[in-house]
């Protein structure tokens, strides 16, 4: 009997993926970084010099996160998976919308805001399906807790895992991400020579290096059009239909 191999689809996400569901982007005019400096808020020198603060920061980001809903980029990637291709997720973002439209895969490499860490063992996780983190909850070794997620200046845990399922895309589809921030934006480099890569983002023009397809759509339209064809033909391509929209 002939071996079918199910199509690897990797993707790689960023804020922009969770901005129609109204989760704020970071480099935006209007971004999250506009307002909040990044040394007063998202540095281990910030959390030492005022946790508070720190703890303020993401309280809010988390209100705003449990607020929000999937949207058509995160159900269609979802429904992919549920029709039998096999989608890895690699995001950059810490909300849970992939895993709350029903994504299995999914890899965060900076972190998750619906859980708190040890601050002094990064191994230790603490769900918080509700409320936030107050100054004195402490984890089982008695150190204050901590949001659980990758503060600028510290090395990122699961990029070498990512590199790894990078490297057997199919096809690799990244969606609304600026390529601003490393190790992750290089992520793209490993993926295989022969497996085509596009990015979908309204500022893709702009943004895409060289040898990657732009799209230049918003994700609530461009990954469910891509999705669609690929779920009509049962292998992934980059349709010129698309494409040329
Ligand atoms: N659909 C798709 N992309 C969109 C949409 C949309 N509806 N709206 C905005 N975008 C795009 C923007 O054009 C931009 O390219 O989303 C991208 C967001 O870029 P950033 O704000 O830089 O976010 P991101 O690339 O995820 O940032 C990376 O930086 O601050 C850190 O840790 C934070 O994980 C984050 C990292």
């Amino acid at each position: 009997m002939a071996e079918h191999r199910v199509p690897h689809l990797v993707v790689f996400t960023g804020a922009g993926i969770s901005a129609e569901s109204g989760i704020q982007t970071f480099r935006a005019s209007d971004g999250l970084w506009a307002d909040h400096a990044i040394e007063d808020v998202a540095t281990p020198d910030a959390w030492r010099r005022d946790p508070e603060r720190v703890l303020r920061f993401y309280d809010m980001r988390r209100d705003q996160v449990r607020r929000a809903n999937p949207n058509a980029a995160h159900e269609a990637l979802a429904a992919l998976e549920k029709q039998g291709f096999r989608v890895s997720i690699i995001t950059q973002n810490i909300d849970d919308l992939h895993e709350r439209a029903g994504s299995r895969h999914v890899l965060h490499l900076h972190g998750e805001i619906v859980k708190a860490r040890s601050s002094v063992d990064p191994r230790m996780h603490y769900p918080l399906p509700c409320g936030g983190i107050a100054l004195g909850d402490l984890c089982d070794k008695g150190s204050q807790l901590r949001p659980d997620v990758v503060w600028f200046g510290e090395s990122v845990p699961h990029f070498g895992a990512a590199c790894e399922i990078a490297g057997q895309a199919d096809l690799l589809l990244v969606v609304g991400t600026s390529l601003a921030v490393m190790p992750a934006a290089s992520l793209l480099e490993h993926a295989p020579l022969d497996a085509p890569c596009v990015l979908v983002d309204p500022e893709a023009n702009a943004l895409v290096p060289p040898g990657v397809t732009a799209i230049s759509q918003p994700a609530g339209k461009g990954v469910p059009a891509l999705v669609r064809h690929w779920q009509s033909e049962g292998r992934l391509w980059l349709p010129e239909a698309v494409l040329e929209e």
